[in-house]
C-alpha cells in the first residue's frame, strides 16, 4: 500500500523527527519511499536555502575540485530543496548512480548493498530551520548537498561501489563460520571496520592537493563550522591515512573530529578499498580494538540474512 499524504503533514511540512508522512511510512515497514514534494512547507525551502547560500564560499575555499565540478553539474537551485527525480537526471547519466528516497535508518548491509548497486540511499526530511548547525541524523542538505555532488566523479562513484562488495564479501565470510558466538563476534568485528573506514573517508576524509589540505568527506561538506575547523583548525590532528590505524580508531558523532586522514586522490582510496577487503579475506580485521560504533541489533542481523541468501 502506497503511503498517502493527510492534512497533518501539509502543516509540518517534511521537517526532520516531525513529518507524519515519514512516521506512517515507518510505522508501514516502507524503506524505500517516493519524495512526496508537495509536502515540503515554505520553511523547509528556507532552511535549504540558509543552508546552501552559507556553504557556497566555504565550498569554494575547502572542497575539492570534484566536488565542486559536481555542484556545477548537478544544477542544484540554490533557493528551493532539489527534486531527487532532476538530481538524478543529471547524476545517472555521469556514472550511473541515482539518489534513492527512504523513510530513516537503512541498516548497514542493505545500505552497503545499495552502493554496490550505485544507489544512494537518501533522506528526504530536511533539519528545522532553528537549528541549523547541528543535526545528529542525515537530512535532505546532508545528502544531497554533502554527498551526491561527490556521486558525480567517476574515480569516487567506483570507489563506493567497491567498498559497497566490500560488504557482501563481509557477509559470505561470516556465513561459512559454524559456531554461532564466533560468528557474531567476527561480524561485529568487521561490521566496525567497513563503519570506521566510511567514517573517516566519506564522511571526513580529507585529500592533499597542490593548493593544500582539500575536503571531500560529506559530513564536513555539509557543516558550515567544521568543514573550515577541520583545514584550520590547530585542535585538529591530521595524519596520511593507514588502514591499520582507521580500522581501530573509534569515532563519536556528537562533536568536531578531533581526528581525521587524508588521502592522496581517489586512486589512493580506490586502492585502499581493496586492502581493506584482502585484510578481511585474511582474517585481520576478525578482532579488532572494541568501542564506538557501536553495532546494532538490525545491522547484525542485516549482515546475517544477507549471507544465509534471505536478503541476498
Ligand atoms: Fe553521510
Amino acid at each position: 500500500m502506497a503511503t498517502t499524504a493527510g492534512p497533518a503533514d501539509v502543516q509540518s511540512g517534511l521537517t526532520t523527527t516531525k513529518a507524519p508522512f515519514i512516521e506512517q511510512a515507518q510505522r508501514q515497514g516502507q524503506l524505500y519511499i517516493h519524495q512526496p514534494y508537495e509536502l515540503y512547507s515554505e520553511a523547509n525551502h528556507e532552511a535549504w536555502r540558509k543552508l546552501y547560500l552559507r556553504m557556497t564560499d566555504r565550498w569554494r575555499r575547502y572542497a575539492n575540485p570534484a566536488f565542486l565540478r559536481g555542484i556545477e553539474n548537478l544544477c542544484l537551485d540554490s533557493t528551493r530543496i532539489p527534486r531527487l527525480e532532476d538530481v538524478n537526471r543529471f547524476l545517472n547519466p555521469l556514472t550511473g548512480f541515482k539518489a534513492r528516497a527512504v523513510s530513516g535508518y537503512v541498516p548497514a548491509y542493505l545500505f552497503f548493498d545499495c552502493l554496490r548497486r550505485r544507489e544512494f540511499p537518501t533522506t528526504i526530511t530536511i533539519r528545522d530551520g532553528a537549528t541549523l548547525d547541528y543535526l545528529p541524523e542525515p537530512d535532505i542538505f546532508h545528502d544531497i548537498a554533502g554527498h551526491v555532488p561527490m556521486h558525480t566523479d567517476r574515480a569516487f562513484a567506483d570507489t563506493l561501489v567497491r567498498f559497497g562488495a566490500c560488504a557482501r564479501t563481509g557477509a559470505q565470510l561470516v556465513a561459512g563460520i559454524d559456531d554461532e558466538h564466533e560468528r557474531l563476534m567476527v561480524l561485529t568485528s568487521i561490521m566496525k571496520a567497513l563503519a570506521r573506514f566510511f567514517w573517516f573517508t566519506i564522511e571526513f576524509g580529507l585529500m592533499r592537493s597542490h593548493e593544500g589540505l582539500k575536503v571531500y568527506g560529506s559530513g564536513l561538506l555539509s557543516s558550515y563550522g567544521e568543514i573550515a575547523h577541520s583545514v584550520e583548525s590547530p585542535m585538529v590532528q591530521r595524519y596520511p591515512i593507514q588502514l591499520e590505524w582507521v580500522v581501530n580508531q573509534y569515532f563519536e558523532i556528537d562533536h568536531y573530529q578531533p581526528l581525521l586522514f587524508i588521502v592522496d586522490s581517489f586512486d589512493h582510496l580506490f586502492e585502499l578499498v581493496g586492502e581493506l577487503e584482502a585484510w578481511m579475506k585474511a582474517g585481520k580485521l576478525d578482532n579488532l580494538s572494541p568501542g564506538e560504533p557501536a553495532v546494532q541489533e538490525a545491522d547484525l542481523k542485516s549482515f546475517l540474512e544477507a549471507g544465509s541468501g534471505a536478503g541476498a
